[in-house]
C-alpha cells in the first residue's frame, strides 16, 4: 500500500455528517492510492486464497425458518444485537476496501435479512465503487419488490432468493411466519425486470418437509433464465436440532430431477464454485446442487465471512471470529487492518464439513443467522 494513502481514521470523525462520510469513503475506494497488498500472494495453512467475502449486515429477520431461526428459539425475548455494535455502512465499506486489496472479487451482503437493515442501498452505493467486485445479496424475498429498483440503480449486480417451496401451505410451514409464497414470486419477477437477472433461487431441501417440491421447483424454473440450487439442510449452529436422516443428498435430487429433464455436468464458473452446476440437455436451463454435506467442498474454500460487529470468521461453521471492530473504531490504518487480515487467513486451517460427524454436529457453533450464508 502507497504510504500516501489517507486511511479514514473513525476515532477523529467527530460530528461530521453522513453524507461528507459517504463522499470521504467513496474518494478513498476510488483514490489511486487505495489500498492494495504489496506483500505478493497469500494463502491459508491449506493453500487456499482469499476471495470472496460475506458480509452479514443484520442477525434479524423477519422470517423464522425452521432450519436457521426456530421460534423456540429466537423468540420475542431473543436478544438481537443492540444498534452501536453494528458496523456502520461506512465501516464495513471501509473494511471491504482492505479485502478488496488483498484479492477479493465477490462481496455477498446477508443476513439475517439484509433488507430489514434501513437504506441498505446505501451500502450497495458505496461497495459498488469497488472495482472488480462481483456484488450480490442474498434475501428472503419479502422486502425485494419494494427495494429492487434502488438496489439496482446503487450498483447491485444480481440478486439470490431464498425459497423453500411453491407451494404456499409449505413455504408458510417452513418461513414459519405465515408468509405467502405469492409474494416472493412476484418479488422474483419485480426484481428480474430491474434487471438482478439472472436470479438465483437457494431451496433448502429437508427430508419429510419440502422435498416432496424438488421436482416442481426444477419444473416451475425451467426456461426462466433463472437458476435454482438445492442446497443440503446443514448443521450450522446448535439450534436447529439437525439430523443426518433430514438430509436429502445432492445426488438424490440430481437423480429425482433427471428422471423427468435429462441433465449433463457443466463445469464450474469459476474455481472454487460452491454450487455443481447442471443443465437440462433439452437447453431449457441450469440447475445446481450444493452438497456441504454429501461431499465436503472446503478443500477450495476462498470464503471470510464479517459479522454484523465486525468479528471475522473463517468458516461458516466456527465456534467465534476475530475483532476487527476494535482496531476499526481505535483508529487503526489500513495498513493494520490489512495486516491483521492476512495473518488471520494465513493461521486458517478450517475444513468443518470433510470432518463432520455426529459428535461434531452437536457442538456450539456460530448460528447461520448471525453470520449469513
Ligand atoms: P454464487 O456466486 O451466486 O453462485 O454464490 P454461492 O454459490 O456462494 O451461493 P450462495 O451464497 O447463495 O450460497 C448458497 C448456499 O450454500 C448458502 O446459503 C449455504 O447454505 C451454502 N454455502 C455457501 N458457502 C458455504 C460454505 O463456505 N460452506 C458451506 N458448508 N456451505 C456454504
Ligand atoms: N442448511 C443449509 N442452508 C441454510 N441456510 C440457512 N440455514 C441453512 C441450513 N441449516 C441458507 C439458506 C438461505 C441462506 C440465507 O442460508 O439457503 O438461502
Ligand atoms: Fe431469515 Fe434467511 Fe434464516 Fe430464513 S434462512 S430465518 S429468511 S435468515
Ligand atoms: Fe469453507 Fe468451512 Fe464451509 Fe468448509 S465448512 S466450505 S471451510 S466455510
Amino acid at each position: 500500500m502507497g504510504s500516501d494513502y489517507n486511511p479514514l481514521c473513525y476515532d477523529r470523525i467527530g460530528s461530521i455528517s453522513k453524507d461528507t462520510m459517504q463522499s470521504k469513503v467513496i474518494s478513498i475506494l476510488t483514490a489511486p492510492g487505495a489500498p492494495r497488498y504489496e506483500g505478493g500472494e497469500f494463502a491459508d495453512t491449506l493453500g487456499r486464497p482469499l476471495r470472496d467475502l460475506r458480509i452479514s449486515v443484520t442477525d434479524r429477520c423477519n422470517f423464522r425458518c425452521v432450519y436457521c431461526m426456530p421460534r423456540d428459539v429466537f423468540g420475542p425475548d431473543h436478544a438481537f444485537l443492540p444498534h452501536d455494535e453494528l458496523l456502520s455502512f461506512e465501516e464495513i465499506a471501509r473494511v471491504a476496501a482492505v479485502f478488496a486489496g488483498l484479492g477479493v472479487k465477490k462481496i455477498r451482503l446477508t443476513g439475517g435479512e439484509p433488507l430489514v437493515r434501513r437504506d441498505l442501498h446505501r451500502l450497495v452505493g458505496l461497495l459498488a465503487q469497488l472495482p472488480g467486485i462481483d456484488l450480490t445479496l442474498t434475501t428472503n424475498g419479502s422486502l425485494l419488490a419494494k427495494h429492487a429498483k434502488a438496489l439496482k440503480d446503487a450498483g447491485l449486480q444480481r440478486i439470490t432468493v431464498s425459497l423453500d417451496s411453491l407451494d404456499d401451505k409449505t413455504f408458510r410451514a417452513m418461513n414459519d411466519a405465515q408468509y405467502p409464497v405469492a409474494r416472493v414470486l412476484d418479488a422474483i419477477d419485480v426484481a428480474a425486470a430491474a434487471g438482478l437477472a439472472p436470479v438465483k433461487i437457494n431451496m433448502v431441501v429437508k427430508r419429510g418437509v419440502n422435498d416432496h417440491q424438488v421436482v416442481d421447483m426444477a419444473r416451475h424454473w425451467r426456461r426462466t433464465g433463472h437458476i435454482v440450487r438445492f442446497i443440503e439442510y446443514m448443521d450450522v449452529g446448535s439450534t436447529n436440532g439437525w439430523q443426518m436422516s433430514e438430509v436429502v443428498p445432492a445426488a438424490e435430487v440430481v437423480r429425482r430431477i433427471g428422471e423427468h429433464y435429462p441433465l449433463e455436468t457443466i463445469d464450474p464458473a469459476y474455481p472454487g464454485e460452491v454450487a455443481e452446476r447442471w443443465r437440462y440437455q433439452d437447453g431449457a436451463g441450469e440447475i445446481g446442487v450444493i452438497s456441504s454435506v454429501t461431499q465436503a467442498f472446503c478443500r477450495d474454500c476462498n470464503r471470510a465471512r464479517l459479522s454484523t460487529e465486525g468479528r471475522l470468521f473463517t468458516c461458516l461453521f466456527a465456534e467465534g471470529g476475530h475483532d476487527l471492530k476494535t482496531p476499526l473504531r481505535g483508529g487503526a490504518s489500513d495498513a493494520a487492518l490489512r495486516d491483521q487480515i492476512v495473518a488471520i487467513w494465513r493461521a486458517r486451517g478450517d475444513r468443518y464439513s470433510e470432518i463432520r460427524t455426529a459428535e461434531t454436529a452437536k457442538l456450539r457453533k456460530v448460528e447461520m443467522s448471525y453470520i449469513g450464508g
